[in-house]
């Protein structure tokens, strides 16, 4: 999607619960500076801030240029920013305190009659436990009332509930105060530039769509390894892990990106249930087919990092994931049988989001005299950092016998359109000012999600792991991983 061919956005107040946590200078900020920069909010755009940290407005905005400083590096976006900060609003309150709420009310309506929008944008940035006091405090005080002229929405972000009963519980709950069309479920890979051309790849190329099915594919990879630990984030990672915070989410967007059916159009009604479908063949997923894994010390860049068991806020014997592993299996006339493996890890060897679609070898009987074998054709999305997509092939080298080699053709989204795409956010807040749910998950989409994984994430519960930590910070995860994949002879190719 070409956001520079957009126009400016919807005028709105975006309102944004936890607006003095990490989320918001980290991310939100700079996204919402990177479409100031590129024309592309409404000029009538602010923001309002509610959090219980002791700010006012004036040392909440001094804050921010702090954060600017550190976090936004482009100059003209710097610039926006410190424009856009006058514009910054700080409401400090308790999120279960009916004050709170009136004085977000009252900033809002001063706002308003000062030209400001009355289109709200409640963005829950808050952690997962306040999801159902705001949004039943916002309730009481008549903000989430829409009418003809102006809209109210609200933005959750992930993970949507802890499980699949708290899920249906929260969807059911925020259906009591607004309608499904006021909701907007984030996962922020779908704001990212790779992901979204997965459908523009798969549906818009007549030479790949033959071959997406297992009489073609091999086995299909989706790898997100991170470099970085916890954090700071040891608190809400340990009531997480890897499988709530990464693979009920991210991953299984992307294997429905990768394993759909065509839509019969990109309304964001038809693709959602497109991909809802493909989460809803997904095999019970077998114990014996997952692999976790938690880091110990190691290095990273050849300097020594803590386990994770010595992070901030994170027990000494605790019996969270920071890996996982997964093999599953597809039941529809597309892909049954083709083994999908997705994997992701804290403090690995290197950050790399990559999607791998092996295909299968053909007949090898004319290159017997070759030194190397024939190998498969591999198509390799990249994801991240190096955002791109690659095709390796079989060549012959130059010279007087047929020896082959494998080669790869390789197309940069740098070197092409001259950029780089950006974090994601920036996509989601431009859709959810414009309304368009294409980018966000409904109800149905996420409980598939917590469906598909929650038989793991009740033997896991049950089982404690005894060999934790089993791999070390800096490696490419524990060795059972690659055994999941040696045992049907494959490995991972990233
Ligand atoms: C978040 C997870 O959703 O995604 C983090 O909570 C993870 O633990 C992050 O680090 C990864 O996002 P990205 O865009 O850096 O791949």
């Amino acid at each position: 999607m070409d956001r520079s061919l957009g126009k400016p956005s919807n005028p709105c107040i975006l309102v944004i619960f936890g607006i003095a946590g990490d989320l918001t200078k980290r991310l939100l900020f700079p996204a919402i500076c990177n479409l100031g920069t590129s024309h592309l909010l409404n000029e009538n755009f602010c923001i309002v801030g509610v959090s219980q940290e002791a700010f006012n407005t004036d040392t909440f905005r001094q804050q921010l240029i702090e954060d600017v400083n550190s976090f936004i590096t482009d100059p003209s976006v710097k610039q926006y920013a410190m424009t856009l900060i006058n514009r910054v609003y700080y409401i400090s309150g308790s999120f279960d305190d009916a004050h709170t709420y009136k004085n977000l009310k009252n900033k809002l309506e001063e706002l308003a009659a000062n030209n400001s929008s009355k289109n709200l944008l409640f963005y829950f940035a808050s952690p997962p436990q306040f999801i159902e006091t705001i949004a039943s405090q916002l309730s009481h005080a008549s903000l989430l009332h829409e009418s003809k002229d102006s809209f109210k929405r609200i933005i959750i972000e992930k993970p949507f509930g802890h499980d699949l009963t708290s899920a249906k519980k929260l969807n059911k709950l925020l259906l009591g105060y607004v309608k499904e069309k006021q909701i907007f479920r984030i996962d922020h890979y779908l704001g990212k530039e790779t992901v979204q051309n997965l459908l523009a790849f798969r549906f818009s190329n007549g030479l790949f769509e033959p071959v997406w099915n297992r009489f073609y594919v091999d086995n299909i990879q989706i790898s997100v390894a991170e470099v970085l630990g916890v954090e700071l984030r040891g608190s809400y990672y340990e009531r997480a892990g890897a499988l709530r915070d990464m693979v009920t989410n991210h991953l299984l967007q992307m294997l429905s990106l990768i394993a759909m059916e065509p839509p019969s159009s990109f309304s964001a009604k038809n693709v959602r249930a497109e991909k809802s479908k493909v989460l809803s063949v997904v095999q019970k997923l077998n114990p014996d087919f997952a692999v976790r894994g938690q880091y110990g010390p190691g290095k990273i860049d050849g300097i020594a990092v803590p386990g994770y068991r010595f992070e901030k806020n994170v027990a000494a014997d605790s019996p969270i994931e920071t890996y996982v592993a997964l093999k599953l299996f597809l039941n529809n006339w597309r892909w049954l049988h083709v083994p999908f493996y997705l994997r992701t890890g804290k403090r690995l060897a290197l950050r790399q989001t990559e999607i791998i679609v092996q295909f299968k070898t053909g007949p090898s009987t004319l290159f017997s005299e070759s030194s190397k074998k024939v190998m498969p054709n591999i198509l390799r999305i990249f994801i991240q950092p190096d955002e791109g997509i690659s095709l390796s092939f079989n060549a012959k080298i130059p010279g007087p016998t047929m020896q082959l080699d494998q080669v790869e053709m390789k197309f940069k989204y740098s070197d092409y359109f001259g950029i780089k795409p950006q974090t994601g956010y920036e996509t989601i807040l431009y859709e959810c000012m414009n309304g368009d749910h294409l980018l966000f998950n409904d109800a149905d989409m996420v409980e598939n999600e917590w469906a598909l994984v929650q038989p793991l994430l009740d033997t896991w519960a049950a089982v404690k792991p005894e060999n934790f930590p089993n791999y070390a910070a800096g490696s490419w995860g524990p060795k059972e991983a690659d055994d999941l994949l040696k045992k049907d002879g494959h490995k991972w190719q990233l």
